[in-house]
This record gives C-alpha cells, structure tokens and sequence, in this order.
C-alpha cells in the first residue's frame, strides 16, 4: 500500500520537489492536539452511531492520546512526504493499529478536518488573547491611578489643544482595547460552529451524528451547509482584521511614546531593560521595543491583506489554496500576542515625569477653549466669542504672557464684567476643573470612570 493516504490511483511517485511545495507540515504541525482531540470525539461518534464498535473507538482514542505524548516530547518523525498533520496522525495510528487505525477517516475529508482543527486553535487564541488584553488593560488602569494628579497637554495634529488628565489619557487606551475584546467575542461567536462532517463538499452517505461531535468538542453549532463548510475562512478573516486593530491600537502608543521619551518631550524615561544602545554612539538609549511594537503592525496588516488576497475569486469547497491560510493566521497571532505582552509590562514599569510636565504645561494656550466657552456662558454668541478669544491669544503672543497674565480691560472690551470671573477659568489648573459633560476629562468624571473599570476588571 501507497504511503500517501491518496496513493491508489497513483503509478508514479511524486516528484520531490513537488512534495517541498505542496507540504504544510512545516507550519501546520501546530494544531496537533487539536487534530487529536478532534479525531477523538469523530472516533467516539463512529462507535455511536455503529461505524466502529466500541473497542475500536477505545484502541483509536488511547493511540492518539499516545501519538499525542510523542509528539509533545519530540519523538515523532516529521516528513515532507506526508504532507501535512492530518496525514502525520493518521499514518502513525495506522502503523500502530493497523487495519483499526484505516477506519479514522470514516466519513470525513481533510477538508472538514482542517478547518475544524483550525477553529477549534483559534478557540484557543482568541480566549489566550482575551486575557492579553484584560492584563494590558489592568496595567493601563494601574497607570491611571498612579498618575491620577498628574495633568497633560492634549493634542490634535500634534499641536497643544486642551488640557486632559493622565487618568483620562489612560482609560482612552482601555476603551480602545474593550472594543477589542468585543471583537474577539463576536468573532468567536463564528468559529464556534462545527465544520465536521461536511466531508469533502457534499455531506456523507454514512449515518454520522454532527450533534455528537459538536457537543463533545463544544461547537454551540453544526454548519448547516456542507459546501459552504471547507470554503469558508470568513472567521479567519475575521480574526486577523481584529488583530490587526489590535496591532494598530498598539502602534498608535508606540508612537506617542517614541515621541514622549525624546529629550524635546522628555514626558518618560524608559526601562533600560526595554531599550537597546547603539554599536556606535555611547550615549544612545533607543526605544527599540515601541519601535518595533508600531512596525510589526505592518506585518499584522499584511497578514489580513494576505488573507484577503487569498480568498478572493475562489470558487466554493476547498482549493489547496486554502492551506496558505494558517502562514498568515499563525504570524498574525504570534505577533500580537506578543505585543500586547510587552506592553503591558512595559505600561507597568515606566513612569510619566511630572515635573517636566507640568513645567511646561502653561504653553500653548491649553486654556484659550476653556475661556471661550466662559465668554459663551456669560452671553457671547460662539462664533464671536471664538473671534474674540483668538484676538486675545495673538495679544498674548505679542507680549510673551499668557491668557491669565492678561489685564482686566482686555477680557471686559471682549464683553463687559467679563474680567469679575473670568479667572477662575484661567490656567490650565483652572480651564481643566471647569469642564463638567459626559465622558469629558473633567475630574468627576474621571473618577467615576476610574471606579467603573476598577469594578470591570477586578
Ligand atoms: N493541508 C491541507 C490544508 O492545510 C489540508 C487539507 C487538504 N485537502 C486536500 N484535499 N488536499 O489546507
């Protein structure tokens, strides 16, 4: 009999170059207990249903669970002639129970096999990332608390604009990433639907209970269409897009930290233990770590374009194309995983320097807003309010002072008695208390937000 599963109708063996070519084992070895514990519950099915008889089933079920030791403790022999895990598995259950071993693949193709195996790894991944992210978001909040009297510039175009707490900076990054994680909830809502069973395309002729298999591995679903079944990857799709947001997210910080760890911001130092020096330049501490944090996302993306590209104007069932699927899936998720590893810890060790910050932090008009919606309580229709305090801050470049340096006449020419309150407004202590709506940066509100996560992620 032929090594390969397919040999029968074969004369020639295959070309070797072919067989380089055609393997996945390289990548693919990867799902091995997953592959086993499949294999496992369709085993367990077959006795069910009569296919095999009970002993049958126990011999299969306790050759694989020995296949599965080996391969864990690398005592197994991988081949490029066999292709992929699938056929691994198979060949070495067939070498240890014979004609037994030739009944596994009873009513199924590798092209459920592979995309049930796949789903039940990304199972996995999304549950390993879900906890990733609750960590980031844990150390996000810790950060929060630790800088809680700390206050920043905030930026648009990367130009000072208002005043926000380092509290609400932080908790930013925590929404970003529960968006994430709702994501991954409903994308996990697809993969956890059963592919077995389809066999190649059509279904089977032989009396299989979908329920079974679906029950014994925790699919909530069977798949009700079986050509739909081994063409399908939207939840790989899927899954790559949510970690390519993830990434990005990611990069997003990397970024504002490169530039907040420079000697023009100097906003943080980072850990040496996540730096890297230069071969050439004693005095160099580079921010390696976020540098590359932000440039991964690129092969994240990549990944989803990968994907993408894959699946477009494949016509239904399966197509080895498909096998190209995991290179993409499992480079995607090791990356990120990563990533968000790092950066938490990196959140964890790294301190905002408020004396330089907050020497700074009368600049750049933080307060011209704040005073504008003054003007605009007090009466001022907006648009001219606006125009007024514009005219005051070029006043104020003029003189190299501030809004709060400013005489009483200046603000009363803009509307009369507006210089008796005006500054409690002033100065970027004094514009951040005033706000007060809904999700803003005002204190009250960031404590509430403070104590809404403390109680989410606890
Ligand atoms: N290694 C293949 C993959 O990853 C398994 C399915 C192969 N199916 C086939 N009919 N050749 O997609």
């Amino acid at each position: 009999m032929s090594q390969k599963t397919w040999g029968g109708r074969f004369t020639t063996a295959t070309d070797a170059r072919v067989e380089a070519y055609t393997e996945s084992i390289s990548y693919d070895r990867r799902l091995f207990r997953q592959d086993i514990r499949a294999s496992q519950a369709h085993a367990r099915m077959l006795a069910e249903v009569g296919l095999l008889t009970e002993s049958e089933a126990e011999q299969i079920g306790a050759a694989l669970d020995r296949i599965g030791e080996r391969i864990e403790q690398g005592d197994f022999v991988f081949s490029t002639a066999l292709e992929d895990i699938h056929t691994h598995i198979e060949r070495a259950l067939i070498e240890e129970l014979g004609d037994v071993g030739r009944k596994l693949h009873t009513a199924r193709s590798r092209n459920d096999q592979v995309i049930t195996d796949v789903k039940l790894w990304v199972r996995e991944a999304l549950d390993q990332l879900d906890a990733r992210l609750v960590e980031l978001q844990r150390a996000l909040l810790d950060a929060a608390k630790r800088h809680r009297d700390v206050i920043l510039p905030g930026y648009t175009h990367l130009q000072r604009a208002q005043p926000v707490l380092a509290a609400h900076y932080f908790l930013a990054y925590v929404e970003k990433y529960q968006r994430d994680r709702e994501r991954l909830a409903d994308c996990r809502r697809r993969v956890n639907v059963l592919p077995l069973g389809a066999a190649a395309l059509a279904g089977t002729s032989l009396p299989i209970d979908r329920q079974s298999v679906a029950r014994q591995l925790g699919f909530e679903a069977v798949a009700t269409n079986s050509l739909d079944v081994s063409s399908d990857r939207d939840f790989l799709l899927e899954f790559v897009f949510d970690l390519s947001l993830i990434a990005v997210h990611l990069g997003g910080w990397a970024e504002e930290w490169i530039l907040w760890a420079t000697t023009e911001f100097s906003f943080l130092e980072l850990p040496d233990a996540f730096c890297t020096g230069s071969s050439i330049m004693p005095h160099k501490k580079n921010p390696d770590v976020l540098e590359l944090m932000r440039g991964k996302t690129a092969r994240v993306v990549a990944n989803l374009q990968h994907l993408l590209v894959l699946v477009k104007g494949l016509p239904l069932a399966y197509n080895r194309d498909l096998q190209e699927d995991k290179v993409a899936l499992f480079d995607a998720f090791d990356t990120v995983e990563l990533s968000l590893e790092l950066a938490a810890a990196l959140l964890r060790q790294t301190r905002l320097r408020n004396e330089v910050i907050a020497d700074k932090l009368e600049d750049g008009f933080l307060d011209a807003t704040t005073l504008m919606e003054y003007c605009i309580a007090q009466g001022v229709p907006m648009r001219a309010a606006h125009e007024a305090v514009g005219k005051l801050v070029r006043l104020c470049e003029q003189r190299r002072c501030r809004l709060a340096d400013l005489p009483a006449e200046a603000f009363d020419s803009v509307h009369p008695g507006l210089s008796s309150g005006v500054y409690k407004v002033l100065g970027v202590a004094n514009a951040l208390a005033a706000f007060r709506s809904l999700g803003s940066t005002a204190p009250a509100e960031v404590e509430r937000q403070l104590e809404v996560w403390s109680a989410r992620l606890a």
